[in-house]
C-alpha cells in the first residue's frame, strides 16, 4: 500500500492499494481473504466503482457470484435507484442497475476501502430499495479514524487491515 498526502484534496492522506492490486500473489491472497469472510448465503456482489469492481469480478468468478457494478452518475443506461452521500473529500452519487437484484436475493456490498462509511452506506440502502439482503460489507481496507464502521452500525463489517 501506498500513502499520498493531500490527495485528492489538501490535508486528506489516501491509501493507495495501486501495488497490492498489481502484485498476482497479494491480489490473490486479498480476493482469497475477503472470501473467507463473505457469509455463506451470499448470491451477489455488489461493487463499487471503481477499486471495488477489481475485487467483486474476482469474487464473482472465483465463487460463482453475480456481479452488480453500483456505479457514479450518468454512466448507466438504465437506473433502478440513485442515492447521494458525503465523503471525505467532497460528495458523490452511487446508481444502481435497472433489474440488477432480484427482492430477497442475498447481497455482499464490496469495495477497497471503507473510510467515512458514505459510499458503503449508499451501497446499502441501494441494495436494500431493490428488495436485496445486504448480508455484509467487505473491504479490504479500513480507516478507523473516519468512522466508517459507525455510519454501518447494525451491519456485518469485514476489513482484511486496519490504519
Ligand atoms: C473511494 C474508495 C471508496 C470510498 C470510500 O472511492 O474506493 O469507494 O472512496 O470512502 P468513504 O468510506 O468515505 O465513502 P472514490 O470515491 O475515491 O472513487 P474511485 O474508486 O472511483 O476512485
Ligand atoms: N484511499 C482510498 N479511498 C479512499 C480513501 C483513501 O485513503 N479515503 C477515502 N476514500
Amino acid at each position: 500500500m501506498r500513502e499520498v498526502p493531500d490527495f485528492p484534496r489538501p490535508g486528506v492522506v489516501f491509501r493507495d492499494l495501486t501495488p497490492v492490486f498489481s502484485d498476482p500473489d497479494a491480489l490473490r491472497a486479498v480476493v482469497d481473504a475477503l472470501q473467507d469472510k463473505i457469509h455463506p448465503d451470499t448470491q451477489l456482489v455488489a461493487a463499487i466503482e471503481s477499486r471495488g469492481f477489481l475485487l467483486g469480478a474476482a469474487l464473482g468468478y472465483g465463487w460463482r457470484y453475480g456481479v452488480v457494478p453500483l456505479r457514479k452518475p450518468g454512466k448507466l443506461p438504465a437506473v433502478a435507484h440513485r442515492v447521494s452521500y458525503d465523503l471525505e473529500y467532497g460528495t458523490a452519487t452511487l446508481e444502481l442497475p435497472a433489474d440488477a437484484i432480484t427482492p430477497g436475493q442475498q447481497v455482499v456490498v464490496v469495495d477497497d476501502v471503507l473510510a467515512t462509511g458514505g459510499t458503503a452506506a449508499a451501497a446499502c440502502s441501494l441494495v436494500e430499495r431493490a428488495g436485496g439482503v445486504v448480508t455484509g460489507v467487505s473491504v479490504v481496507l479500513e480507516i478507523p479514524a473516519l468512522g466508517g464502521r459507525d455510519r454501518l452500525a447494525g451491519r456485518s463489517v469485514d476489513a482484511l487491515i486496519s490504519v
